[in-house]
């Protein structure tokens, strides 16, 4: 959505429209859980907060714009959007490639929880793309990378990465805590499905598509 606009303007004005109730410019906060159903039995827009909300709407959309990454979903913590990737993509038998340093909970929900449920994970040194050619050449049905790793830091190359996943038709998504879009993919030459965890929101955007129905 309105790539072709100024960063700065994507900033303040991006995936935003004025608010369609008064027209206001700033969104107003809508601090309510139900909304009124219009139609008994019809599916509307927002009919409850946690499922959608405008204001989150707005927020969703204003990080989609400048992630270049549509759509976009926030959710109230890293984790939650960590878990709700693992278990809308995966299933018993599926395997997962992983980055060797990732945040601990991932690590533990991929040790302790999915590893219980069926789904198999090899951790690899990411930096290297040799060494994760080789741990590719199982048929994988995820890779996650987080770079810059938290805590050490240690930086994966996504471009190669993804290329690699790409070939062996293995879904690549990279998680990190420290750098946004435009700090990781400077000259927008790849579009991955992305989360970023530890700042004010969590997202994770997807291209068409990514999610199964
Ligand atoms: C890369 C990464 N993923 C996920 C998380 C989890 O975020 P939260 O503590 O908000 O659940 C963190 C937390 O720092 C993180 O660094």
């Amino acid at each position: 959505m309105s790539t072709n606009k100024d960063f700065s303007t994507l900033c303040i004005r991006g995936g935003q429209e004025a608010d369609p109730t008064h027209g206001a410019i700033l969104p107003p906060i809508y601090q309510t859980t139900t909304f009124r159903k219009k139609v008994v039995g019809k599916d509307q827009t927002f009919s409850y907060s946690r499922v959608g909300n405008p204001t989150v709407a707005v927020l969703e959309s204003r990080l989609g714009a400048l992630e270049d990454c549509l759509p976009a979903v926030s959710f109230s913590s890293g984790m939650s959007a960590v878990t709700t990737l693992f278990l809308a993509l995966l299933k018993k038998g599926d395997h997962v490639v992983c980055s060797d340093v990732v945040y601990g909970g991932t690590y533990r929900f991929l040790t302790e929880i999915l590893a219980k449920l069926g789904v198999t994970c090899e951790f690899v040194d990411t930096s290297d793309p040799g060494q994760t050619k080789s741990a590719l050449i199982r048929p994988t049905r995820l890779l996650l990378l987080e770079s810059p790793a938290n805590p050490t830091l240690k930086l994966t190359d996504i471009k190669a990465n993804c290329a690699l996943a790409t070939k062996c038709g293995t879904l690549a998504v990279v998680d990190n805590t420290f750098a946004w879009r435009q700090l990781q993919f400077p000259s927008a030459t790849i579009r991955i499905p992305h989360t970023m965890a530890g700042v004010a929101c969590r997202v994770v955007g997807s291209g068409p598509g990514f999610f199964p129905s």
